[in-house]
């Protein structure tokens, strides 16, 4: 983990949807509340919140993922695409 001077505080740098992204956040954040209250990307839901129902599910390094499951520093340097994302490589295929 990188050094900082609030060891509560972790500077995030992801891919999201292929977007660069750089964020300060709290190291007990869990990925699904980031992509949802700070990303704003609620299409990633939440329902059982223990990795039973897949309503959470991301795709991180082509790994699918129960973003409830895991913390948002653990996709540090990682490249995630959320149902968002999906949506967008969907409609650029049926377009090709
Ligand atoms: Fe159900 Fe994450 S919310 S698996």
């Amino acid at each position: 983990m990188l050094h900082h001077p609030n060891p509560d505080l972790f500077q995030l740098s992801l891919t999201i949807n292929g977007d660069l992204v750089e964020r300060e956040i709290v190291t007990h954040l869990r990925l699904l509340d980031f992509l949802r209250d700070e990303m704003q990307l609620t299409g990633t839901k939440e329902v059982c919140g223990e990795g039973e129902c897949g309503a959470c599910t991301i795709i991180m390094d082509g790994q699918t993922v129960n973003s409830c499951l895991i913390l948002a520093v653990e996709a540090h340097q990682r490249n995630i695409i959320t149902i968002e994302g999906l949506a967008d490589i969907e409609e650029l295929t049926a377009l090709q």
